[in-house]
């Protein structure tokens, strides 16, 4: 492909918050008086809080109303945001902070394309803000992963065709939402979770831009 710009989900990709949204949710869950596996927890992966409010109570059986489940939502976040206020530049996952610098020098756009309302206050605790063209995030979108709208708005902002952009995604929702937007995607993560990704990676400690160019 003729690679001009990388478009990052966050949650899972640049840093290890999937973790934290797991044992936020869970947390939620068992106070409500019920759980859910690690299983379940992939189809939240790359979904915006409301939603994935919604999925978990309808596991659970559980019902509230329109003002309760936002307390509930707020609560979640406070505790998510615990967790992350604890991150320093250390948190980056490996790999990522030289990956993005080479983009930069080889003259590839990079951006971020998050459905995550935190991912402002996340990119700055870890020190990363810097390294992105752009940022399109959970504040600027409205459409949940699978939804193409991040990526596409993404694209939009570095001012680069579909075709020219690719994704790194941890969640079969962001693959999906790359390709409805007309891009390549390369799943991080484990084969049998990302089945529809155009390549997969385990991380970022040893990718090369000529091999994503093949692609
Ligand atoms: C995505 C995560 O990146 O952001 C989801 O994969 C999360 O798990 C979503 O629900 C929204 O995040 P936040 O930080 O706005 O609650
Ligand atoms: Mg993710």
């Amino acid at each position: 492909m003729n690679l001009k710009a990388c478009l990052f989900d966050l949650d899972g990709v640049l840093v290890d918050t999937a973790v934290f949204h797991f044992q936020a949710w869970r947390r939620l869950a068992n106070e409500l008086g019920f759980d859910f596996t690690e299983h379940q927890n992939e189809q939240l992966k790359g979904i915006s809080r409301m939603e994935s409010l919604d999925r978990i109570l309808a596991w659970g059986g559980v019902s509230l109303t329109e003002g309760e489940k936002l307390a509930w939502a707020t609560r979640k976040n406070g505790w998510y945001l615990e967790l992350v206020n604890q991150m320093t530049p250390a948190d980056v996952l490996p790999g990522v902070r030289d990956f993005l610098e080479n983009l930069r020098e080889a003259g590839i756009k990079t951006a971020l394309g998050s459905a995550s309302k935190n991912a402002p206050l996340i990119l700055e605790r870890v020190g990363i803000a810097d390294l992105f063209d752009a940022i399109v995030d959970g504040n600027q979108t409205s459409r949940s992963k699978p939804d193409p709208e991040v990526f596409v708005l993404g694209a939009k902002v570095l001012g680069v065709p579909p075709d020219e952009c690719l994704v790194f995604e941890d969640a079969l929702a962001g693959i999906e939402a790359a390709h409805r937007g007309g891009m390549k995607a390369v799943g991080v993560g484990s084969a049998a979770v990302l089945t529809e990704a155009d390549a997969l990676i385990p991380g970022f400690t040893s990718v090369s831009l000529q091999s994503l160019r093949l692609l």
